[in-house]
């Protein structure tokens, strides 16, 4: 009998150390240890010849190479699917690069550093006021009193119920809080997020961006104004660019002028940018009104000094052709993109 129990231990060792490569393989493994006809049960035949006394060993063995068949098809079943999964997760090398995209600065954050850059280099430096501002900083200090017809033309947002507390209209409040805080010679840009309750379009958005800009000295003459605006002109826009400045108003300078520059698109043939002027208007600027200096407790009879406003939106349209100004705001990563790298 001993035969029996050495062919038993020996098909033992050959299902332990069996080995599949591919589901076919593994398929035969099932079929001879686990099929219907599996050799197993050819050996359990061989019990009419064992003694009584060993019948009952001999079936514990039997079982026992009937589960040790069972767990290690299980295992090889387990190897072979997770390798099979495996090959069907590999990376497919024939897919396009996915480039890893290091983001990039919004349009108006480009423009603004440009600009920010550019006045740097001849001493300016940034200042910040609050978007929230109190009426005083945005409009009275301002030479805009109550009932000034020059407040109807800027839509306010009013914070709650509060006349006195509003979104700001305009970056000029910076103007007010620096002069307040700082002696003459002053030399400030303020970049900004500025409000309006204006009906939302192509060309008006209830919330845009601004850049202020402030001298104040002793001497400071319109020409030290003029000068700069072409200064920063040619830096944004080509040492070729020439400047015009038109007569206008505003209430906290005096003279006070519009700023328009040649046309960049046309090189002023005549376009539909410049709508055929050859010039474009990019801001308002003038010489700082004295009850404006007043206001803030500098001496006008001392002191002198010019302002300029420009919004960031109009110079980014104009720059890169930009014909939405709901683009800057709608965060749609298609208009994004292409702002990339630059
Ligand atoms: N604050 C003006 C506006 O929002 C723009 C402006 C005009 C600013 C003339 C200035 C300036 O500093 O001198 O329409």
């Amino acid at each position: 009998m001993a035969d029996v129990f050495e062919k038993i231990a020996q098909i033992k060792e050959e299902i332990k150390g069996h080995v599949v490569s591919n589901s076919e393989e593994l398929e035969q493994f099932r079929i001879k240890y686990l099929g219907t006809k599996n050799i197993l049960k050819g050996v359990f035949a061989a019990i009419k010849d064992v003694p009584n006394e060993q019948k009952k060993e001999f079936g514990q063995k039997v079982n026992d190479l009937k589960s040790v068949a069972q767990t290690k098809f299980d295992e090889l079943k387990g190897e072979f699917t997770g390798s099979a999964k495996a090959e069907k997760d590999e990376v497919d090398l024939t897919l396009p690069v996915d480039v890893n995209r290091p983001g990039g600065r919004h349009p108006i954050t480009i423009i603004r550093d440009e600009i920010v850059d550019i006045m740097s280099r001849i001493g300016y430096s940034v200042a910040e006021g609050p978007e929230i501002e109190d009426d005083w900083h945005n409009f009275t200090a301002l030479a805009m009193p109550d009932n000034h017809p020059a407040r109807d033309m800027q839509d306010t947002f009013y914070v709650q119920t509060n006349p006195d507390i509003l979104l700001r209209t305009h970056t000029s409040n910076v103007q007010i809080r620096v002069m307040e805080n700082q002696e003459p010679p002053i030399r400030i840009i303020a970049p900004g997020r500025t409000y309006r309750n204006e009906t939302i379009s192509a060309r008006a958005h209830c919330i845009f961006h601004q850049v202020e800009l402030l001298y104040i000295d002793k001497g400071v003459s319109f020409a030290d104004l003029k000068q700069t605006l072409l200064y920063l002109s040619k830096e944004l826009f080509g040492p070729d660019t020439k400047i015009r400045l038109r007569p206008s108003y505003f209430p906290f300078t005096e003279p006070s002028a519009e700023l328009d520059v040649s046309c960049f698109i046309c090189n002023q043939e005549g376009c539909a940018i410049c709508k055929k002027t050859g010039w474009v208007e990019i801001g308002g600027a003038g010489m700082v009104d004295p009850a404006v200096m007043e206001a803030c407790n500098i001496d006008p009879e001392v002191y002198s000094g010019f302002a300029f406003g420009m919004g960031l939106e109009r110079i980014a349209m104009l720059k890169w052709q930009i014909n939405d100004i709901r683009l800057f705001s709608e965060n749609d990563i298609r208009f994004l993109q292409q702002f990339e790298g630059l």
